[in-house]
């Protein structure tokens, strides 16, 4: 089954956004942090010696100025996390950082807190690094982390990951999409088009098929900021697409990442797995993510204000709000589903109950409190009591 899902941003976000440089990172960190643990403890039951790799091949400082966790450090605790555990799993840890000076800063996070861990940093650019990281990650289970500040690596080497010596292992990629498409396919309207820099994001994109896409919603220079944006949702959608085509099983996860509904994306994470676990897995933890970006976006939105004080007991009672307002949606969804009169799974009927407004945005928790409310309105005999994939669960009807 290849499958595209969007998730959309729309609740109550700080107004203050842009006030804050580091929070356009909140939200992929938040997964990072959310999903490289559960990964790594369940491919790593398995796995040769308990063994796990991740490629973080756009790495960066690792710590930021103030001390706050870049994906370098929450990757190394991650590691020593795992490490920790009663039935251990042996994370390896492959950085690629370009810049030199960014690069001296990664190597003194990784002195100072990699201790005990297999870690190798490499300076340069991750395309000549990443066939010697594949190699040596031959036959483990991998996560890749391809966060760049521009444009991506090539689509056929994102595949290459996929197609890795002991490739059977699983093999999970999240790429940040950044807006810098926009600046880069404007040029397709310009008088003075740079031919070349076209031809990168074809490379990028894995064809010429994105300038039809985008001159499809975007044909002239006079277009609407509204029209870019469509434009670019068209993009972001046809490469998650033609990426699922390429790396075949399960497919590919994107989540566009917007301050309020009503503001644009700042960027866009895809999520890419053959394994259909992975992409559930991967939806818990999209889900936990939101709810501490969520967290963060109150919190800065109180920032000065008379309410500052109260904010974490106003955030857990707009969380309330928001938990009591999904459940009702999906109880209200399952009831209609099993009005058909035949019993059926969640994960069959995607669109009907969790439909784009919910996919990545709820999870187990609420899936549950909503069975719970149809069995207790006497619509399923299904009890989802001491049940862990909910998704995956028959709901019967009475
Ligand atoms: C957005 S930052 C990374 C942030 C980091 N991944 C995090 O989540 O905390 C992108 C980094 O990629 C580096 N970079 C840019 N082009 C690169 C390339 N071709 N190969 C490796 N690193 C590159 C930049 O120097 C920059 O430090």
């Amino acid at each position: 089954m290849a499958s595209s899902i969007q998730i959309r941003q729309g609740h109550a976000l700080s107004q203050q956004f842009h006030k804050s440089k580091k929070s356009a990172a909140v939200l992929k960190h938040a997964i990072i942090k959310q999903y490289a643990m559960p990964f790594a403890s369940k491919t790593g039951s398995t796995s040769t010696g308990n063994r796990v790799a991740f490629i973080d091949g756009y790495a960066g400082p690792g710590r930021y100025d103030d001390g706050a966790e870049g994906s370098g450090a929450m990757l190394l605790k991650t590691a020593h996390d795992l490490a920790a555990m009663r039935s251990a799993r042996r994370a390896e840890l492959h950085f690629v950082e370009q810049d030199p000076d960014t690069v001296a800063r990664l190597r003194s996070v990784v002195a100072d807190e990699g201790s005990g861990l297999t870690v190798t940093v490499s300076d340069g650019d991750v395309s000549t690094h990443l066939p010697a990281l594949l190699d040596a990650v031959d036959g483990i289970p991998l996560f890749a982390y391809l966060d760049p500040c521009g444009l991506i690596i090539p689509m056929d080497e994102v595949v290459s990951i996929f197609n890795r010596p002991g490739s059977n292992a699983p093999t999970e990629v999240l790429i940040n999409l950044t807006a810098h498409l926009r600046r880069f396919a404007g040029m397709l309207t310009s008088d003075k088009p740079v031919e070349n820099s076209l031809k990168r994001i074809d490379d990028v994109c894995g064809g010429d098929w994105w300038r039809y896409a985008w001159l499809d919603k975007c044909p002239n220079k006079v277009a609407s900021e509204d029209d870019k944006a469509a434009a670019e949702q068209a993009v972001v959608e046809g490469y998650a697409q033609r990426l699922a085509e390429r790396i075949g099983g399960a497919g590919t996860w994107v989540i566009d990442v917007r301050p309020r509904a009503d503001l644009k994306p700042v960027y866009y994470l895809v999520f890419a797995t053959r394994h259909i676990d992975g992409l559930l897995a991967f939806g818990e933890s999209a889900s936990l993510g939101l709810q501490e970006w969520r967290k963060y976006h109150a919190k800065i939105a109180a920032d000065g204000t008379l309410f500052g004080g109260d904010w974490e007991a106003n955030w857990k009672a707009e969380e309330a709000r928001l938990k009591a307002q999904w459940v009702d949606t999906i109880a209200d969804r399952l009831i209609n589903e099993l009005g058909r009169g035949k019993a059926f799974r969640i994960i069959d009927r995607p669109q009907e109950i969790l439909g784009e407004d919910l996919v990545g945005v709820v999870r187990t928790l609420h899936l549950r409190a909503a069975i719970k409310k149809v069995l207790a309105a006497g619509k399923t005999s299904t009890d989802p009591k001491g049940k862990n994939d909910l998704l995956n669960l028959l709901i019967e009807p009475v």
